[in-house]
């Protein structure tokens, strides 16, 4: 069946300005890391993207790992892009990275220009698009010059193949001296992508400083801590979930340790008495920072989609609530 966009898209989303660029970002964006692969099912995926458009989400993340196996996730969203999505591309801002592990030998993996442009090319062709919106060096690369890593990110938008730049996983030093790089090159550094949620706060020690005073937007991945910081847990381990899947290799069922489920739902208590969802108040938690873009959920269920989105018009938190939260978090 022919895909039209919802005609309310956008009436309900809110837009957060990229650090101090031109571009709005969604305050939630949809990452395409798991349940989005070949070895998923393709209507789930394409039920799941489709919903997350008419829902205002605009921004969708991909990697050129993203899988199982890994590019097959791009290889996805292409095909949606082919069916349903392309008289909205230019309502849209696809981003991909490369810094894992993609191909064998010297060329497929960390900073260099030569892998940089290579794997953009082939993400690029997955995916079915002239460009992407943002592209990310994935992860810092401790063996090449910064400088190269940055000049190919300058290439990618100077060759047309990017409209903007990113980094992922730098902390702040190695960010404050890729934005110089950026900067004297004449691309800015538009965003960053660091892990970051209610159990995992290293962005707070420096990072967030840098991107601050650099201009630099954030959007966290791993908001809920994979599944953790939501319902899923509270009562076993659900067949279905990400920590029960074997072919996750990020997520145990070892890792669902009872006392943090406690923490959670202790958490969780919380959010009820603001009447959101677990997952709906580790999201407003995240955003409750102005220097935070979006927040960057992965899901397997267009329901977890649409609970999310609905934190785009839910209350901030007070005060109050985010001392409670510390308390909990510290305890
Ligand atoms: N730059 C990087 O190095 C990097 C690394 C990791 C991720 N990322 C990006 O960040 C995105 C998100 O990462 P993530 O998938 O780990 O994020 P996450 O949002 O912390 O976890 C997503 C999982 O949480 C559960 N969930 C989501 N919404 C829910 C809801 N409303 N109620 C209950 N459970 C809910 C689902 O688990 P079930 O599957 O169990 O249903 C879902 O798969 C990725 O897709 C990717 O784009 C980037």
């Amino acid at each position: 069946m022919v895909y039209l966009a919802n005609e309310t898209r956008y009436d309900a989303m809110t837009y957060r300005r990229t650090g101090r660029s031109g571009l709005k970002l969604p305050v939630i964006a949809l990452g395409l890391w798991h349940n989005f692969g070949g070895a998923h099912l393709l209507d789930n995926s394409r039920a799941m993207l489709r919903r997350a458009f008419d829902l205002g989400i605009t921004h969708f993340d991909l990697a050129n790992n993203y899988g199982p196996p890994p590019g097959s996730a791009e290889d996805t969203f292409g095909m949606v892009m082919a069916q349903d999505f392309k008289p909205y591309r230019d309502e849209m801002i696809i981003s991909t990275k490369a810094g894992y592990d993609m191909w064998p030998g010297p060329y497929g993996e960390w900073g260099s220009r030569k892998y940089l442009i290579a794997s953009l090319d082939q993400s690029l062709k997955r995916m079915g698009l002239e460009y992407v919106d943002i592209f990310y060096s994935h992860r810092p690369d401790p063996e090449t010059p910064l400088e190269e890593t940055m000049m190919a990110l300058d290439f990618a938008v100077r060759s047309g193949r990017a409209l903007y730049v990113g980094v992922s996983n730098y902390n702040a030093e190695q960010t404050r001296r890729a934005a110089q790089i950026l900067r004297e090159l004449g691309t800015p550094c538009l965003i960053h992508q660091p892990r970051y949620n209610m159990l995992d706060r290293w962005i707070e020690n420096g990072l967030t400083d840098v991107l601050e005073q650099e201009g630099i937007g954030c959007i966290p991945f791993s908001p809920l801590e994979q599944g953790i910081l939501t319902n899923r847990y509270l009562s076993g381990i659900p067949a279905d979930s990400r920590a029960a899947v074997t072919s996750s290799r990020f997520l145990h069922e070892s890792d669902i340790k009872p006392e943090l489920i406690d923490k959670v739902r202790r958490l969780n208590g919380i959010a009820e008495r603001r009447g959101q969802t677990m997952a709906q108040l580790a999201c407003t938690w995240i955003l409750r920072l102005p220097v935070i873009t979006s927040v960057l959920i992965g899901a397997s269920k267009v329901s977890q989609i649409e609970d999310i989105a609905a934190v785009a018009n839910q209350a901030p938190l007070s005060g109050d609530e985010i001392r409670d939260i510390e308390t909990i978090l510290k305890g």
